[in-house]
């Protein structure tokens, strides 16, 4: 058996180095695992991140050198995926994901999944009506909103909106996306440039900067009258999050339609008291 000698008193075979490198990226691993659940954007089951974790090393694959696999396309944690393809309407949305450029709002996350589904689910919500979403990201959800036949405005922080308009844009006919407008709004500061109300407000995963929740409110008060449905899925992660759907109460009526048991994100409807 080889020997590599790394200092004159210590001789490490092969096999020794070979268990060392297997654990050393086991631990990075499960480090990387225990960091993603900890930040306010952890969105992954632990599921999810178990198999981020077993794409680069199993318990079986330990037991055998050559089964080894350094890198799995499939076991890639979804929000770290380059580009994701999504079905609705009978389309493929393909979505070309910016985490390491431009961060949450460039990833699509499981809320914007789930209101995607139950709109196209209830397309009635949503057809021939003024539909607003809020802190956009990707816009997978406005886009859904805009093939059920909404007229849609798509909005997000200015910085992340040249992405959006992008997305919005190689997702939707011709004629659909020149029905659709893309526009800022940064709940802090732009809301005095919008001066009517819709008949649907949208929101995936836009419940978790306490910073921001007054402003979020005003927004929803703003744009809102009492015929509007106000639809926003959520995962809560903290208890602020949980304050800040109570205070909803105050203003609105509210109640949780749905809760989906395997992205753990509740959906909430809301209309203005
Ligand atoms: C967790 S991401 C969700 C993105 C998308 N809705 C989804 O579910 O895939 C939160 C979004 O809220 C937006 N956001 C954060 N603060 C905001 C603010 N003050 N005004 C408007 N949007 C904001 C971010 O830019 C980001 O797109």
């Amino acid at each position: 058996m080889s020997k590599l000698t790394l200092c004159p008193t210590i001789f490490l075979d092969s096999y020794t180095i070979y268990r060392y490198l297997i654990l050393s990226s086991i631990c990075i691993q499960f480090a990387f695992c225990q960091s993603c659940k900890s930040t306010p954007f952890y969105d992954s089951t632990a599921e999810q991140c178990k198999a981020s974790a077993l794409g680069f090393a199993t318990a079986e694959n330990m037991n055998n050198a050559l089964a080894v696999v350094v890198y799995n396309e499939d076991s890639v944690f979804p929000l770290h995926k380059p580009e994701r393809t999504f079905k609705y309407c009978d389309r493929d949305i393909v979505i070309k994901q910016d985490w390491s450029g431009l961060g949450v709002a460039a990833v699509v996350w499981d809320a914007a999944e789930v209101l995607s589904e139950y709109l196209e689910n209830s397309a009635d919500i949503v057809k021939d009506k003024t539909v607003i979403e809020l802190g956009a990201g990707t816009g997978l959800v406005g886009i859904v909103a805009s093939l059920l036949g909404a007229k849609t405005t798509i909005t997000d922080r200015e910085e992340v909106l040249q992405y959006l308009q992008t997305t919005v844009k190689s997702n939707l006919p011709g004629a659909i996306y020149k029905n659709t407008q893309i526009l800022p709004l940064d709940w802090t500061r732009d809301l005095d440039k919008f001066h009517t109300t819709y008949d649907v407000i949208l929101g995936a995963d836009i419940v978790y900067i306490e910073e921001v929740f007054d402003d979020l409110l005003s927004t929803l008060i703003q744009l809102s009258n009492k015929e509007t449905v106000i639809l926003l899925s959520c995962r809560i992660r903290y208890d602020r999050d949980t304050n800040f759907l109570n205070r909803l109460e105050d203003h609105f009526d509210v109640v949780k339609v749905l809760y989906s048991k395997e992205k753990d994100v509740n959906l909430y409807k809301m209309t203005k008291r």
